[in-house]
This record gives C-alpha cells, sequence and structure tokens, in this order.
C-alpha cells in the first residue's frame, strides 16, 4: 500500500552536516521525498508533536534539543513506507541499533538519535499535518 510519512532530521544530525548522507538511504532504497523544509522548531509545535511524551522525566529536555538548532521535516512516500524508514532509521537507542541503520550510522545517544519517523499511519497523518500544513 502507498503510504505518506513523516521523516524529521534532528539538530545533531544538522549541526554535523548529515543532511545529504541521511536523505540519500532512503532514496537509494526507492523512497520519494515529497515534500521538505528546514526549520527551527519552536517550542509549542515541538510540543504538540511529542505530546505522546508529556510528563515524562525526559520531556523538557526532549523539547529544548528539538529546538536548539534547525531541523529537517521532510515528507517520504512509498510502498510500506511507514514501517521500511523506521527499519532504515534503526531503534530509538543508537547502540542497540542494526549495523548500517542510520542511527547506528550516525546517532550520538538515546536522547540525541539523529532521526525520527512516523510509528503508524495515524501518526504520520497527525505529523504531516502539524508540519506541512
Ligand atoms: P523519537 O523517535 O523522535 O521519539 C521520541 C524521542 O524521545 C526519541 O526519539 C528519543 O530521542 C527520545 N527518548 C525516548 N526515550 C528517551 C529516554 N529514556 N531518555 C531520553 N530521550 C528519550
Amino acid at each position: 500500500m502507498n503510504e505518506k510519512t513523516l521523516v524529521l532530521i534532528k539538530p545533531d544530525a544538522v549541526e554535523r552536516n548529515l543532511i545529504g548522507k541521511i536523505l540519500s538511504e532512503y532514496e537509494r532504497n526507492g523512497l520519494k521525498i515529497t515534500n521538505m523544509r528546514l526549520v527551527t522548531a519552536s517550542k509549542e509545535t515541538t510540543e504538540i508533536h511529542y505530546e505522546e511524551h508529556k510528563g515524562k522525566s525526559f520531556f523538557e529536555s526532549l523539547v529544548s534539543y528539538l529546538t536548539r538548532s534547525p531541523i529537517v521535516a521532510l515528507t517520504i512516500e512509498g510502498d510500506n513506507a511507514i514501517e521500511r524508514v523506521r527499519t532504515l532509521n534503526g531503534t530509538t537507542n543508537p547502540a542497540d541499533s542494526g549495523d548500517n541503520t542510520i542511527r547506528a550510522l550516525y546517532g550520538i545517544s538515546l536522547s540525541e538519535n539523529t532521526v525520527h519517523s512516523s510509528d503508524s499511519i495515524e501518526s504520520a497523518e497527525r505529523e504531516c499535518a502539524i508540519w506541512f500544513n
């Protein structure tokens, strides 16, 4: 089934000039980038994006990390795109992420893990609408 998912290339990656390398991972796997913008995320937008984590111990540091410098927001489309992008990204903690996943290659830590992507059709619709009205 053709799907659309949201990806954020997070501050740690943009700061280290990794945008091109990360985009090429999606493209060489046959996925299409269909919207893209470089943006400094506001606190409000970031809190809405991560609302499911509100109240958790790491929420404040997550928001301050994501807003500290520019990110790239993009939508990616393709057959089964939500799962394929998550497989390419790897697990949340780069230390546990499979070989050659984006987080294993470039992630710094559990909190600075380089990329975000939607985890379901419902969250993809919600998150695409947050970053691309
Ligand atoms: P992401 O996939 O963007 O979704 C939520 C983010 O919260 C996650 O990546 C991590 O960056 C961060 N996160 C999740 N769990 C923790 C944790 N235990 N400590 C710090 N950050 C976390």
